[in-house]
């Protein structure tokens, strides 16, 4: 939790599981164990009770002896997300979410910045920083973002024009899109076997984020979406991950997006990405 004092933020005391996870110690659920297991201290004294808080800025956590510090640096994590989530962090009715495929436990407080639907595939941001994650999604520095779509019938590159123009849907005008068909080799490199004579697929690059905002387009202009995948959200590319693992940003690619909350059309980062990924 923070707090406002003198115009600086500063850390109130916490719940020391929660401040145990913030450390990167383990799960939230892990730490609780730790705790009822004797294995940690505050000041020297053996903490059990899951209730009990510290102030980060005066105790002395240990585990096993060892001092535990705050990890307070904000998470920017990038999820390969794969269909059949759907883009919450929990559901009342238990069906699969993304929240299950990223560290919340390291980084409680993690939120997907914007959402996919819950048939759709690729790059999905998530991060602790609320104030970049408002950001990016103002309407003002809405970031461009990527798309491939599969669609329904052969489509001629004419067709994409009313999109280029900005087309209208009922919930109000779209900016012009850039979009362009997308050749064989470059389709099947996406969506594989799905690709067939009477599909084709698009490229198409949003700034907006409304909902089902890709799928309405195309169903405008008579192609609706069989499948929908993105490759990019700002300066952003989906790499280095397998479906459904995901990845921290590296420290260019951080610095890249804050960049592109000032100027929405900066430079994407194409440095390929050597980390390890998680599933
Ligand atoms: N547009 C859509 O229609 N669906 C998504 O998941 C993202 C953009």
């Amino acid at each position: 939790m923070h707090e406002e004092e003198n115009g600086r933020e500063r850390i109130v005391p916490m719940r020391l599981q929660k401040f145990l996870a913030r450390s990167g110690v383990a799960s939230r659920r892990g730490s609780e164990d730790l705790m009822t297991a004797g294995r940690v201290r505050v000041n020297g004294e053996v903490i059990t009770q899951l209730g009990s808080k510290v102030d980060p800025a005066v105790d002395v956590v240990t585990v096993d002896g060892n001092t535990v510090t705050l990890n307070d640096t904000p998470a920017y994590i990038m999820l390969y997300k794969p269909a059949g989530y759907l883009t919450t962090m929990s559901d009342p009715q238990m069906r699969p979410c993304v929240a299950e495929l990223v560290p919340t436990g390291e980084h409680p407080g993690l939120y997907p910045v914007g959402r996919l639907d819950k048939d759709t595939t690729g790059l999905l941001l998530f991060t602790t920083d609320g104030d970049l994650g408002q950001l990016l999604l103002h309407p003002s520095h809405h970031v461009e973002k990527t798309y491939l779509a599969l669609v329904d019938g052969t489509m001629a590159d004419r067709e994409l024009e009313p999109l280029r123009r900005g087309i209208v849907l009922d919930d109000g005008p779209c900016k012009p899109a850039r979009c362009r068909l997308l050749g064989d080799a470059e389709a099947r490199a996406t969506f594989g076997d799905r690709v067939g004579p009477a599909s084709t697929a698009v490229e198409i690059k949003i700034s907006e984020g409304r909902k089902n905002q890709v799928k309405r387009m195309m169903s405008a202009v008579h192609h609706p979406v069989l499948l929908l995948h993105r490759t990019r959200f700002g300066p952003l590319e989906l790499t280095g991950l397998r479906v459904g693992s995901w990845r921290d940003l590296t420290r260019g690619e951080v610095a890249s997006l804050k960049a592109a909350t000032q100027d929405p059309h900066a430079a994407t980062v194409s440095a390929s990405h050597k980390g390890k990924d998680h599933a």
